[in-house]
């Protein structure tokens, strides 16, 4: 891992992902979650003050050390306990349907093996758990959609493998899960990488 990538990266993350104007979006998307909650790309622990306390736990997922260290003095503030459970979200050491709610903001963008990690996300949640979602991506409008075509290559190379075109409703419903509300709309900020969707899904029989 190269110096940008391992240390300039999650640091430009919290920045452009964590300040105060995203709390509220952060704070709806944690609502309803209870219970043990499985969070991939916990990154620096941005939703950390947003989980609601009918949260018990959360078994949190990232590769990054700088990421779990910009969180540091958050995770410890946590009146919810906070576990690393592992590195990637395609594969977790979690017995089958042993969790009860999933969180995910601003990663499906991101992960590589982003199938297999909702196929993982299915696995570990009791049928009928919630896996609540925050996520930017592809947009509806031809024009938007042209330049993310364009920018996409270098996003991935500035941003650590960030899709710009990645549609996140379509990838957990293919993963298998019920689509229960979802909305989408362009938060502040060139357009690009501000289409954000905000959604609800429920985990299947297995
Ligand atoms: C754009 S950041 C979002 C971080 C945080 N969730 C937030 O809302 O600010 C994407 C995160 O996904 C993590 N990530 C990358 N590959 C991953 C993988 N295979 N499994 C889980 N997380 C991964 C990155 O390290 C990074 O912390």
């Amino acid at each position: 891992m190269g110096f940008y990538r391992e240390q300039v990266v999650p640091r430009i993350v919290e920045k452009a992902c964590g300040g105060a104007a995203m709390t509220p979006l952060r704070d709806r998307v944690c609502e309803g979650l209870s219970g043990d909650i499985v969070e991939i790309g916990f990154g620096s622990g941005s939703n950390v003050t947003s989980y609601p306390p009918e949260v018990t736990r959360v078994l949190a997922v990232e590769p990054s050390t700088v990421g779990r260290g910009l969180g540091a003095d958050r995770i410890a503030a946590s009146a919810v306990p906070i576990e690393f459970i592992a590195l990637h979200g395609e594969a977790l050491p979690l017995a089958d349907a042993s969790c009860d709610g999933a969180l995910c903001t601003f990663t499906l963008c991101t992960i590589p093996g982003v199938e297999a990690a909702l196929a993982e996300l299915r696995r570990v949640l009791r049928p009928g758990a919630p896996f609540h979602f925050l996520e930017h991506g592809s947009a509806p409008d031809p024009s938007v959609r042209t330049w993310q075509q364009r920018l996409e290559p270098m996003q991935k190379r500035l941003a650590d493998g960030c899709h710009l075109t990645r549609d996140p409703v379509e990838l957990v419903r293919r993963a298998g899960f019920r689509i229960d509300t979802f909305e989408s709309f362009y938060a502040r900020g060139p357009k690009p990488w501000v289409y954000f969707t905000l959604g609800r899904a429920t985990a299947p029989q297995h």
